[in-house]
């Protein structure tokens, strides 16, 4: 754990009165406006609300893929210039490169970032072997189902070994059984690995079985609703689900989100 000279805990990611718009830097029209949350090392953080909140603009200016309007986001309390590789991103679509290999797409980032050969083959073979592709190594992507591409998806942000890894509604396209398994798979994958997670959903189900705190998102502007700590201990089966504690999370969370926009789910 990093303290910094007051000997307060510091986080791997403070949003700091966060505003962003997409117009001129003079607009008020801001999409995330006066937006504060600190995650802490090893945290994983579930974003809920409403379509068009600002979910995936907050996770690009956490990434440094757009510019804060005012305000800051600092990594372990330095301002990142702009995207980094402590910084991996997983989108609902697959970021595949087709015209590669399930092993190709993995070896990408390595190779990329100059990993020896022998180096990169080692950390291949344990990222298939993670997420189950060993032997579906050398198929395309055309070959593999969508719940496939995304653990190859997953593989290769994980490869990569991020501080900080942002998804953005990853599982979403995927039918519910695929989702469940994905949702399981992926506790197992982080859980002895524990990067901070900063996972955009709108499943309140899938909120609650992975994170540790759940941040409800208000729209006009994208603010910070409020925060649910989800006290179920971790790591998770999916049985979790079917708990009445767990019913009743869901039952809240739902019920917050209904009232925040006059009938609006999270979606
Ligand atoms: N590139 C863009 N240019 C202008 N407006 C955008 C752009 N991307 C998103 N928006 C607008 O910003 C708001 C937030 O969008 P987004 O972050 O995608 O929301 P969410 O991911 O929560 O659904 C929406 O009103 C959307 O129309
Ligand atoms: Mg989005």
């Amino acid at each position: 754990m990093t303290e910094n000279a007051g000997g307060e805990r510091q986080p791997k990611i403070r949003i700091d009165h966060l505003y962003f718009g997409y117009g001129d830097s003079q607009s008020s029209d801001y999409v995330i406006e006066d937006f504060s949350l600190d995650v802490f090392d090893r945290d994983f953080v579930c974003i809920v609300g409403p379509s068009g909140c600002g979910k995936s603009t907050l996770l690009n200016v956490i990434a440094g893929l757009l510019p804060a309007t005012k305000g800051r986001v600092l990594i372990d309390g330095v301002e990142p210039a702009g995207p980094g590789p402590d910084r991996a991103m997983v989108f609902q679509d697959d970021a595949v490169f087709p015209w590669y290999t399930v092993e190709q797409n993995i070896e990408y980032g390595p190779r990329a970032t100059g990993v020896p050969p022998a180096r990169r083959r080692e950390v291949v073979s344990k990222a298939l072997s993670m997420v189950g592709l060993m032997d579906d190594r050398d198929k395309f992507p055309r070959q593999l189902s969508g719940g496939m591409r995304k653990r190859v998806d997953i593989a290769r942000a994980m490869i990569m070994q991020p501080r900080v890894l942002l998804m953005d509604e990853p599982f979403a396209a995927l039918d519910v059984m695929t989702k469940e398994r994905l949702q399981e798979e992926f506790v197992q994958i982080w859980t002895p690995m524990r990067m901070t997670v900063v996972f955009v959903t709108h499943d309140l189900e899938e909120a609650l079985y992975l994170s540790q705190r759940v941040v409800v998102m208000s729209r006009n502007p994208g603010r910070v609703e409020c925060v649910v700590d989800v006290p179920l201990e971790q790591p998770r089966s999916l049985m979790v689900k079917t708990t009445s504690v767990f019913q009743d999370m869901r039952r809240d969370l739902a019920q917050v989100l209904r009232t925040m926009h006059g009938g609006l789910e999270a979606r």
